[in-house]
């Protein structure tokens, strides 16, 4: 007698159950996904217990005639494709013909179903054993009904958590799926309650609303960009509200939701330098690939993709995200509605006959350029400055300086408000990258080199930056222990403290272990910067005032300064016409 044996289906699609069905949600997943792809505009959902009692599943779909049913139910029964080929750029969720036949062999299983109004056939199955097909009239659509799932696994059923968890993990799994098709109406409801009653829509924003609220889904930015064949398109959050509500990461790709760490990575990648390290940013996202380029049949509840090139898709993310971010709707807003703002003013166009919108570089107005002004504490070696003042051809509208802290001004949609030193940061800090990564920085010789008494742990912190300090300006010799001469200083504006720079950078980054070139240069670019801008409470002219601005306008993320607060906030017309009773 042979030893081996073929196992009996009922067996198999046990064992095809265990990758398939886990818990309650897999069960919620595959059944709304076969909704949706038999063409439902409307699912409806109902849980007992979690699930853990019931899991029932109604749709408006094609529905199956009764020559159909039992073929659902048989291993590799499927309508979605007929040949291995069919697999590249399948376009249903579903592809393998498992999902019905694995769910059937644990639990007690009833399908009901018609494809055409009035014809309607039942079938139950319990732990696998298919009973016999009746007829019933119902209208076309299909219910699924799925009680005490894993009644004969024991050791599954073991593993169910609470009915809370439970139901968690199931509405995750359907808000999923929801966001993927916003079009279709999707009821839940929990022990006879209603939990999520979303309407069809026409964007990933509405629905996002219809779940989490109007207000939240509102103050999300959005993404919107084609590299080459990757498009990357959805929602993100803006960097001034990350770490303050719950994260949420939903991804898809092809429509299809899934779960993907390496493009998790390259959305925080593009937060770089606009939030603290350690908080984590919420994305709502959908990413376009060439079908034969992903491949879809490489994990058993199809909750994982693999890619051909995944550092290309990746890199196409962080620049999408990133250029979301770099919009100037992406700062902070008071009222503001996510109209197409823009930072550069396309609305105030220069006038011949206006004054003050006509680009006048006057001795101020290289403040935030290279400068050759000595009326700073220190005395500088006169020099060239060979930078051109970048704003000649943009218009910039009237600025004022509010509490010499902040410089306001009117824009087409409202009022904007920007922060004088966050932005002065945010543009040091992009000038400094820049100047560490390509090594040519601007230094002023100074006259009287300065001596400077550093302590131990600063001697430390100097020896270990020593590179990267000189690459920014700060040229200095050692003078024996650590006292330092300093022979050259950086010069990002004219009332620039270089001492003070110099010993509260060290003082910053006393005790650092930060590693690798990379990281060390944003570490080092965000605390020079910080150090060297503009404070709060410095009186601005206009010329300075105009600078900033030009020089904000073209850094590449304007909206947020290196600590992940807001270099400008708006009130738009609206708010303040709401506020004032005109609407
Ligand atoms: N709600 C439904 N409405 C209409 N037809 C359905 C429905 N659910 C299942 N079917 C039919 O039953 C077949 C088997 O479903 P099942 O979920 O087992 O496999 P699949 O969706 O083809 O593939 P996968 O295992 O990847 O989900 C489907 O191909 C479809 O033809
Ligand atoms: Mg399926």
């Amino acid at each position: 007698m042979p030893l081996i044996s073929i196992l009996p289906s009922a067996v198999a699609d046990q064992i095809a159950a265990g990758e398939v069905v886990e818990r309650p949600s897999s069960v919620v997943k595959e059944l709304v996904e076969n909704s949706i792809d038999a063409g439902a505009t409307f699912v409806e959902i109902s849980l007992e217990d979690g699930g853990r009692k019931l899991i029932r599943v109604s749709d408006d779909g094609s529905g199956m005639s009764a020559e159909d049913v039992p073929l659902a139910l048989a291993r590799h029964g499927t309508s979605k494709i007929k040949k291995a080929s069919d697999l590249v750029g399948v376009s249903t969720f579903g592809f393998r013909g498992e999902a019905l036949p694995a769910i059937a062999s644990v639990s007690q299983f009833e399908i009901q179903t018609a494809a055409a109004d009035g014809e309607g056939s039942s079938l139950r199955v319990t732990g696998g054993q298919i009973g016999r097909a009746t007829q019933v009239a119902r209208r076309r659509g299909t219910t699924v009904s799925v009680a005490q799932l894993f009644y004969n696994v024991p050791a599954r059923l073991k593993f169910l958590r609470s009915a809370r968890s439970e139901w968690r993990s199931a509405v995750e799994s359907l808000t999923a799926l929801a966001l993927t098709k916003p079009g279709v109406r999707i009821n839940l409801a929990h022990d006879g309650k209603g939990a999520l009653m979303l309407p069809p829509v026409s964007s990933v924003r509405s629905r996002l609303g219809a779940i989490w609220g109007g207000r939240y889904a509102e103050d999300l930015l959005d993404v919107d960009d084609v590299a080459g064949p990757v498009h990357t398109s959805g929602l993100v959050q803006r960097p001034a509200d990350v770490g303050t509500s719950t994260r949420r990461a939903f991804l898809s790709i092809n429509g299809r939701a899934v779960r993907d760490a390496g493009i998790g990575r390259a959305v925080e990648a593009a937060y770089r330098s606009t939030i603290v390290a350690g908080v984590r940013p919420s994305f709502f996202l959908n990413v376009t690939v060439p079908a034969d380029t992903v491949d879809v049949n490489v994990h058993p509840a199809k909750a994982e993709v693999r890619f051909r090139d995944r550092w290309t898709i990746e890199r196409a993310v962080e620049t999408a995200v990133r250029r979301a971010l770099g919009n100037f709707d992406s700062a902070a807003s008071l009222g503001f509605r996510g109209s197409s703002f823009s930072f550069r003013p396309v609305d105030i166009a220069p006038s011949p006959d206006s004054e003050i919108l006509r680009p006048a570089p006057d001795r101020d107005s290289a403040l935030f350029q290279a400068s050759e002004d000595t009326d700073a504490g220190h005395e500088y070696a006169s020099q060239e400055s060979t930078t051109e003042v970048a704003t000649a051809a943009q218009a910039i509208p009237p600025l004022f300086q509010l509490r010499h802290t902040y410089i306001a001004f009117e824009h087409e949609d409202g009022l904007v408000l920007i922060d004088q030193h966050s932005a002065h940061e945010r543009v040091l800090y992009e000038q400094f990258m820049k100047t560490l990564e390509s090594g040519a920085a601007p230094a002023q010789r100074l006259l009287l080199p300065l001596t400077l008494h550093l302590g131990p742990a600063e001697g430390e912190a100097f020896d270990a930056n020593r590179e990267y300090l000189e690459r920014l300006g700060f040229e200095v010799e050692g003078f024996g222990g650590h006292t330092l001469i300093v022979n050259t200083v950086p010069m990002p504006h004219p009332r620039f403290d270089a001492e003070r720079c110099l010993r509260e950078t060290l003082d910053a980054l006393t005790g650092d272990r930060v590693a690798g070139a990379a990281a060390k240069h944003e570490r080092l670019a965000a605390t020079v910067a910080c150090k060297a801008a503009i404070k709060a409470g410095e009186e601005l002219s206009q010329g300075e005032m105009r600078s900033l601005f030009a020089a904000l306008r073209d850094t590449i993320l304007p909206a947020h300064d290196v600590h992940g607060r807001s270099t400008i906030v708006h009130l738009t017309w609206d708010e303040v016409e709401r506020r004032f009773g005109r609407r």
